[in-house]
């Protein structure tokens, strides 16, 4: 009877444990563990990551890429940042888009997700990877007409600094599209009721903040920065990519490598053409 007990309790005990380890690792993505394992997930996952999304061109087309053009018409050439980019959803869909002239820099810390962006954008030259994190975004105040983060506020450590660190390489007047999870039964606490949501874009410098039904799981949130400026248009990297170490100087293009003159800090750029800004040493 008492082995009965014991077998019972030993098994109940491993239940618990593959239990907790599915909700850390699977079910939260990896959240709860902190942000090295968030991105040593998605560096697991990459290669199966589009499989698992199983995104569709013509969804992409019509609720990303065409909402986002009619927002900013009549430009059609936006400098345009997506943040957490993953496999480059967003730069795919805007680079299919007919009348987009403009350009996309995706970052994202998970080199590995990079490296599937870089494959799935090919062959359109409308857009340029990057390895860095969102927290810390390599480029000046108002530097963007768009800035876009799918997907991902959830997966930050502090998801309110990474809407203010969006909003501040956005030009007075760019638009911010963002999502809010609202599936949130397996994420307590974080992410965001709709109210803390617009607390967060006011407090971050947003106007005009509305949510859009959109996936099972997650809610188009868009914005406009405060105030109004020209658009900036597609240029150039050289001209806008700050040194990430010293944070005092562009960096300049020579041969492969990308170099900031003033620290002498250098960033390499990967055989699938990602700029390397991580490790920042
Ligand atoms: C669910 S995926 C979304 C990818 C893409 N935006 C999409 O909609 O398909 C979340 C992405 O956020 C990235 N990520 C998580 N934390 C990050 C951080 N602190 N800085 C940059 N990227 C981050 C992950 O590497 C992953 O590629």
């Amino acid at each position: 009877m008492s082995d009965l007990i014991s077998l019972l309790l030993i098994g109940t005990g491993i239940t618990a444990l593959l239990l907790l380890g599915w909700w850390l690792f699977i079910a939260s993505e990896g959240v709860y563990l902190g942000r090295w394992v968030v991105i040593l997930l998605y560096d697991w996952f990459a290669a199966r990551y589009d499989g698992i999304k199983h995104y569709h061109r013509e969804y992409e087309e019509m609720y990303l890429a065409k909402p986002v053009m009619e927002a900013i018409a009549p430009q059609c050439d936006p400098l345009v940042l997506d943040v957490a980019t993953g496999t480059g959803r967003m730069p795919l869909a805007l680079a299919r888009h007919e009348n987009f002239k403009g350009h996309t820099i995706g970052v994202d810390l998970s080199r590995k997700m990079l490296a599937q962006a870089a494959k799935n954008i090919y062959p359109y030259e409308s857009a340029t990877f990057m390895w860095c994190p969102a927290e810390t975004l390599p480029f000046a105040d108002n530097t963007f007409d768009v800035v876009t983060c799918l997907e991902a506020l959830e997966f930050m450590t502090n998801p309110a600094e990474v809407v203010k660190e969006m909003v501040r390489v956005l030009r007075p007047g760019g638009l911010l599209l963002t999502s809010q999870r609202i599936n949130t039964k397996l994420m307590p606490g974080k992410t965001w009721t709709s109210g803390q949501l617009q607390e967060v874009l006011k407090e971050a410098g947003l106007v005009e903040a509305k949510a859009q039904i959109w996936q099972v799981d997650y809610r188009k949130v868009w914005g406009r920065k405060t105030g109004m400026s020209e658009p900036v248009g597609a240029k150039p990297l050289e001209g806008i990519l700050e040194c990430p170490w010293c944070e005092k100087s562009l960096m300049r293009r020579e041969g492969n490598d990308w170099l900031c003159d003033n620290c002498k800090g250098k960033a390499f750029v990967g055989k699938d053409g990602v700029i390397e800004l991580y490790p920042l040493y």
